[in-house]
């Protein structure tokens, strides 16, 4: 059965211009992009969308890095949306990221790694909800 993810392309990829080759990527490896959209995330946004992280000591930086150019967000659609999304963008540190994944070609560090996917369903879809609103069917129910 399809599920959905919600991915975003982070600034490091957008400013080396090498946006077109992860949505590459993303389409040669079976996920059917649903919604896509680019834009600035505000300071409020950010804090937010990465509220889970922030007693962590580095969410400062976080919310620095992510809110330092533009971004592209997207709604993902493929079998096991989520665990495939992670495992195509690879370890959260580069370094540590397997041949051929988009943080190991196109991420610099643990700050500055590329993208961001969903960590499960539920998860998804709230991140899904903040950006781009209730899904279809949400919005038929409430007419
Ligand atoms: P993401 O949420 O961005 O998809 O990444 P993730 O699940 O692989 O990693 P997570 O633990 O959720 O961390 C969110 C983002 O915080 C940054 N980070 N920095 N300096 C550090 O030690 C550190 N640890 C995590 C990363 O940019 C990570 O993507
Ligand atoms: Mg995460």
């Amino acid at each position: 059965m399809s599920e959905l993810t919600f991915a975003m392309i982070k600034p490091d990829v957008v400013r080396a211009k090498n946006t077109g080759k992860v949505i590459d990527l993303i389409e040669q490896n079976g996920f059917n992009i649903l919604r896509m959209q680019k834009g600035q995330l505000s300071a409020e946004m950010a804090e937010e969308f990465y509220g889970v992280h922030k007693e962590r000591p580095f969410f400062g930086e976080l919310v620095e890095f992510v809110t330092s150019g533009p971004v592209v967000v997207m709604a993902l659609e493929k079998a096991n949306a989520v665990k495939e999304w992670r495992d195509l963008m690879g370890a959260t540190d580069p370094i540590q990221a397997a041949p051929g994944t988009i943080r190991k070609l196109f991420g610099t560090n643990i700050g500055s790694n590329a993208a961001h996917g969903s960590d499960s369903a539920e998860t998804a879809n709230i991140e899904l909800s903040l950006f781009f609103g209730p899904p279809p069917s949400e919005v038929e129910e409430a007419k």
